[in-house]
């Protein structure tokens, strides 16, 4: 059945198509409002507006769901891989043995930069955000490898996996730099996260091998983090990439995206909070009083989420991480004892629970990250890694979409109306 939603202004009555998506979701189809009536859509921040069709997340924010090409995010959890789950997301299905295995050899072959690079690092000062650093060495693949302009279908599984391999090691690099460090090699014989965890705490004369616990939790982190439809960066990602502009292109600019503390940069906002909370002495039953009272202007950071009205799965599972890594790691770290008192009586106490106000995502992998042993200064740079196959993916979709346009918003202007010239002798 073709269903459609009337609207009625002034003297004009007009069908508008609604178009339903695989889960019963419903979108008015506005693309011909403004022909037929002159009225464009206001809706500031997206909040409510529709931007494409898409087959690669599923989320429903009131019951806490969240699938990756239909795969319940909990499934992926216990029984998948961050690079098994890439693959999902960029290819659409999961791949067999063979494919895995082929993926994962070309990861390997990817992972080391050109020498190049160690020379574009050494430029920049030693305290250099690593997320400028990684949004600018993502777009500085473009010179290494100018195939990626114009690539064939053929061209694309190789671009991509050269970005999911050489994001890593960028992101392994940015934090050599920050500490003024030797760059290490990746070593072929290790896997995407052992190898990721050597390039940042080997050193030339002693190799870094991770324990399986950070090993484990780091994949999941990833994992958690690889996709979420149409949040800020992966919008951006987006509408870079409408212009045609190339996959690396576009993906830098989803770092800069992710770099906001409203977004990715929320991880180290938590951690931020921890310390000023640790240094000021507050109790948390007092910290938790502060962010009740509007007129404080502290913000509890880390807790709730645009989409998410009862809780975030992600949080749900790396809540069980946190608790078991903290546990086998037996890290005694007064920030980690904030966070975990914080947590508890927040979900206890109704202002929050009937705010819905529960920890998210970005709070439990800010606390496992730093029992890991992960400068914060990082925290971001691991969320784009784990970001890269979602961005990847949305990039491509975009890319095939029939009749896909230039993303170009209107606005509703507010400013002066027409106005004179006025010299500057006579201002
Ligand atoms: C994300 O994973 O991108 C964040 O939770 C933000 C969002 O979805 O809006």
């Amino acid at each position: 059945m073709t269903r459609s939603a009337t609207l009625t202004y002034g003297d004009k009555r007009i069908e508008l198509p609604v178009i339903e998506g695989s889960e019963g979701e419903l979108a008015v189809d506005v693309t011909q409002l403004r022909a037929q009536t002159g009225l464009i859509t206001l809706d500031p921040g997206y909040g409510n507006t529709g931007a494409c069709l898409s087959t690669i997340t599923y989320i429903d924010g009131e019951k806490g769901i969240l699938r990756y090409r239909g795969i319940p995010i909990e499934e992926l959890a216990e029984r998948s891989s961050f690079i098994e789950t890439a693959w999902l997301l960029i290819f659409g299905k999961l791949p067999t043995q063979a494919q895995l295995d082929h993926f994962s050899a070309r990861l390997t072959a990817h992972a080391p930069l050109h020498e190049s690079f160690k020379h574009h690092f050494e430029g920049f000062p030693v305290n250099a955000p690593p997320m400028a650093m990684l949004s600018a060495m993502i777009n500085t693949l473009c010179c290494f490898y100018p195939e990626v302009q114009d690539m064939t279908e053929e061209d694309f599984f190789e671009e991509a996996t050269r970005l999911v391999s050489k994001v890593r090691t960028i992101a392994a690099y940015t934090y050599r730099r920050s500490l003024g460090l030797p760059f290490i090699y990746p070593d072929p014989k290790l896997r995407y996260v052992t190898n990721f965890l050597h390039m940042m705490f080997s050193m030339p004369f002693d190799q870094h091998i991770a324990s399986r616990e950070v090993v484990e939790a780091l994949n999941l982190i990833l994992l958690l983090h690889a996709d979420h439809e149409q949040n800020c960066s992966t919008s951006t990602v987006r509408v870079v990439g409408s212009s045609r502009a190339n996959l690396f292109s576009s993906c830098a600019a989803g770092v800069c995206a992710l770099w906001g503390p409203l977004h990715g940069g929320a991880n180290v906002a938590v951690l931020d909070m921890l310390e000023a909370i640790h240094k000021g002495g507050l109790s948390a039953e007092h910290t938790l009083e502060m962010a009740k009272d509007k007129k404080s202007g502290f913000k509890l950071m880390g807790f709730g989420h645009r989409v998410y009205k009862n809780f975030d799965p992600r949080a749900v599972i790396l809540k069980k991480s946190a608790d078991k890594v903290l546990g086998q790691l037996g890290v005694n770290d007064p920030l980690l004892d904030i966070a975990r008192r914080l947590e508890e009586l927040a979900l206890k106490d109704s202002y929050f629970v009937e705010r819905k106000l529960y920890p998210n995502v970005d709070f439990y992998s800010g606390i496992l990250m730093r029992a890991m042993g992960i400068p914060t200064n990082m925290f971001t740079v691991i969320f784009a890694i784990g970001r890269m196959p979602g961005w990847i993916a949305h990039w491509k979709e975009q890319h095939d979409s029939e009749g896909g346009r230039i993303a170009r918003p209107r606005q509703i202007y507010t400013g002066p109306t027409t106005s004179a010239y006025v010299p500057v002798s006579e201002r």
